[in-house]
């Protein structure tokens, strides 16, 4: 019996998660994958040159949607995925991570009957600010399928109420590209491109609503970083979304005139885990870019009050840092006190991908 599986992607930290997963449907024929691309991501640097990098087949449909408020964007995938399900009658619709593309085609599938599963579910930062915790908590709540990237998520969905068969603790599937492309990513010309040494910059990136919509909050990041980079080199690898607020807030000249700070456009994912891979600090507030700092052992600080990836902080290099300017400093002084732990987190190892093809496949076809 064949099970024809939807799989969903939309912004930048889909890309690399759906990547292994396609790869490892190739082991099982009876898995008939379908590759939809909703398009909330569409600059060429934010989504065609990771379907490049990564050899991601081009998608079978792309719903185009582009920009606009959470609703707009949530309501527009919806209205523009339900069809398929028609049109492909598929076993399951599978969805990665916490963007808006997840829980909008989330709920079209259930509404409809299809099963949904949910490949790094069970993250929780408690902090229901943020629009990716609203995400995060609506998806797993319909999820029939939950494969958990570290213990910690294995313990909230317990806690929430979800039955033992459901949660699969496979492993991080964005550690599975990672280690799959390291070697070759080290080989770029990124470093010489941005005239950096290894182990003698830092990298930045920032693009949470918490951060970079609030002028104060965004003030007190660039006060740090401009007093920074007279210690150490710094390259901003801007978000489309922080640029255009830095511009509204005054702060963008100021910012791209410093001597030793570099802004740079988003850069491909190969170039971007060059410089992550060979950097002395990384500041962010990403979600992803904790965990691949875990892995390659270099200190992250994370701006933020909280994390829902808490392995990163006791088996990792992450260290939470308040977005303010004299926390950033003294965090910096301290550098030295981040060591790399002795062990990884359990199952980043490369297979998680692989780990959840086979799951799919015992929960239809009967273990
Ligand atoms: C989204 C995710 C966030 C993820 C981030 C990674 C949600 C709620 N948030 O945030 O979890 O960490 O992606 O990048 O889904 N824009 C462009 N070009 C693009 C895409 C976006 O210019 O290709 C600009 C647009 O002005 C847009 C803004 O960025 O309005 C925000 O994009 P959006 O996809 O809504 O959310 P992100 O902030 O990227």
């Amino acid at each position: 019996m064949a099970i024809r599986l939807i799989n969903i992607c939309g912004a930048r930290p889909n890309f690399m998660k759906i990547a292994p997963l396609l790869q490892a449907y190739r082991a099982y024929p009876q898995i008939e994958p379908v590759l939809v691309h909703t398009g909330q991501h569409y600059d060429e640097n934010m989504s065609r040159l990771f379907f490049e990098q990564l050899h991601i087949p081009p998608p079978d449909i792309n719903l185009e949607v582009g920009s606009g408020s959470h609703a707009r964007q949530t309501a527009l995938i919806m209205q523009r995925f339900e069809p398929l399900l028609e049109q492909y009658h598929p076993d399951a619709v599978l969805v990665v991570g916490d963007v808006n593309s997840t829980i909008a085609c989330g709920l079209v599938a259930v509404k409809q009957g299809v099963p949904l599963l949910h490949v790094e579910a069970g993250l929780r930062s408690f902090d229901r600010s943020m629009p990716e915790e609203i995400n995060r908590l609506l998806t797993d709540a319909i999820s029939e399928l939950l494969f958990v990237s570290e213990p910690s998520g294995v313990e909230n969905l317990r806690r929430e109420g979800h039955p033992e068969e459901q949660i699969h603790l496979v492993g991080n599937v964005m550690i599975d590209s990672l280690r799959q492309h390291l070697e070759i990513a080290r080989r770029s010309d990124t470093l010489q491109c941005f005239h950096l040494t290894p182990s003698q910059y830092g990298v930045i990136t920032l693009h949470r609503p918490g951060n970079v919509d609030h002028p104060d909050t965004a003030r007190e990041i660039v006060t740090a970083l401009i007093e920074l980079q007279h210690q150490l080199p710094l390259i901003f690898c801007i978000h489309p979304r922080t640029r255009s607020r830095f511009e509204q807030f005054g702060l963008w000249t100021l910012l791209s005139n410093q001597p030793h700070l570099q802004c740079s456009e988003p850069l491909g994912y190969l170039e971007f885990l060059h410089l992550l891979a060979d950097a002395r600090v990384v500041l962010t507030d990403s979600g992803g870019i904790q965990e691949e700092t875990t892995i390659l052992g270099v200190p992250c600080l994370t701006l933020r009050e909280n994390t829902e990836r808490p392995i990163t902080l006791t088996s990792g290099t992450n260290r939470l840092v308040p977005p303010r300017r004299s926390a950033i400093i003294t965090a910096i002084q301290q550098l030295d006190q981040i060591t790399r732990p002795a062990t990884t987190p359990p199952l980043w190892d490369g297979h998680a991908a692989e780990r959840i093809a086979g799951v799919i496949v015992d929960y239809f076809q009967g273990a």
